[in-house]
């Protein structure tokens, strides 16, 4: 039997041989507690505050690393050929922002990701596929075309295809950290690896085309915050709660020259460029950004987005999730 925890007895006796509170310290530390008011670290503050950094990944370097690891790593013996953008905080190697992780992914003409499912929600945002390239949700096989969102919310079989002739590229958003935190993680893998399709749709609940997506944003007159009253600004929200509830999914469409600067706020919010070019300021971050890039914006950051030409965002976000419990607050813009 294990001797590392003291006996009831000796921690009474430990107890009632403490002559003052310098005394006391070390018994409790011995026993597993500690004085609240004796904390080495504070547990409350006035505003959020993160380890996590502001961050910005150029698509230009992602592409190349994955056209570069594709030469040597096949799907079959990665599970996903993905390239993991993560937040240099501590130990971490994995959540891009608290909640989210993103990352690039490609499969090659005659690959296939085979098929899983797991609790965490997923999407893909795809960036460059030809004909051919394929998701498949719980038999539901659905194209992944330039510009489209497809979600693969969690519990759902889904593997990826590309029956085309070029390498397909795209940005998957998972609440996987989210996961983590909470720790109902299950995954599951398809006896075999490849699930049946058994329908070829041409509309889906799961899937978002570009160009319904531009045509909601041509719909969309009033600005949607106060601080974006400037003009030249719409956004639009998949309507994808539903689905996955735990990520909230905007478009953004900027006009050239104008300044987007959304309130600050509670959420973690992650940008995948669509499309457009300009410069990014969020916190101490100050970086020109372009097509497919990825910016990251940690809670309570200030985010000030200015596009030089038209510009596209595709913003992820965890607002769904501080809404949902009550923890969803904005400020004005720092
Ligand atoms: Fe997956």
């Amino acid at each position: 039997m294990s001797t590392d925890a003291p006996s009831p007895r000796s921690a009474i006796e430990a107890l009632r041989g403490a002559q003052n509170l310098t005394d006391l310290y070390p018994v409790l530390n011995a026993n597993r507690m500690t004085a609240g008011w004796h904390k080495i670290r504070p547990s409350l503050w006035p505003e959020p505050r993160t380890e996590f950094s502001p961050m910005h990944w150029r698509y230009a370097e992602g592409k190349l690393a994955l056209d570069q690891a594709g030469r040597w790593m096949s799907t079959e013996q990665a599970e996903r050929r993905n390239l993991i953008l993560y937040n240099p905080v501590g130990d971490n190697d994995y959540a891009t922002l608290r909640t989210i992780i993103v990352a690039y992914q490609m499969i090659r003409p005659g690959e296939h990701a085979r098929a899983h499912w797991h609790t965490p929600n997923a999407l893909r945002f795809v960036l460059d596929a030809g004909e051919g390239v394929y998701t498949v949700v719980d038999g539901v096989e659905l194209p992944m075309r330039p510009g489209d969102v497809l979600l693969t919310p969690g519990d759902c079989w889904h593997s990826h295809y590309n029956h085309g002739d070029r390498d397909a590229y795209w940005i998957d958003f998972l609440d996987v950290p989210l996961v983590h935190l909470l720790e109902p993680m299950f995954v599951e893998h398809y006896p075999g690896g490849d699930q049946p399709v058994t329908s070829r749709p041409a509309e889906s609940e799961f899937m978002y085309p570009a160009n319904w997506i531009d045509t909601q944003l041509d719909r969309q007159t009033e600005p949607v915050a106060q601080s974006l009253a400037q003009g030249g600004i719409r956004q639009f929200e998949l309507p994808s709660a539903s689905h996955i509830p735990t990520l909230q999914l905007r478009f953004t469409r900027i006009e050239a020259g104008k300044v987007f600067e959304p309130p600050r706020s509670t959420a973690n919010r992650v940008y995948a460029v669509a499309r457009g070019r300009g410069h990014a300021q969020i916190g101490s971050l100050a970086s020109n950004w372009s097509a497919f890039d990825v910016l990251a914006a940690p809670t309570w950051h200030p985010i000030r987005i200015a596009a030089d030409e038209d510009t596209l965002l595709f913003e992820v976000s965890d607002e769904a999730v501080m809404r949902a419990i009550g923890m969803f607050r904005e400020g004005r813009p720092a």
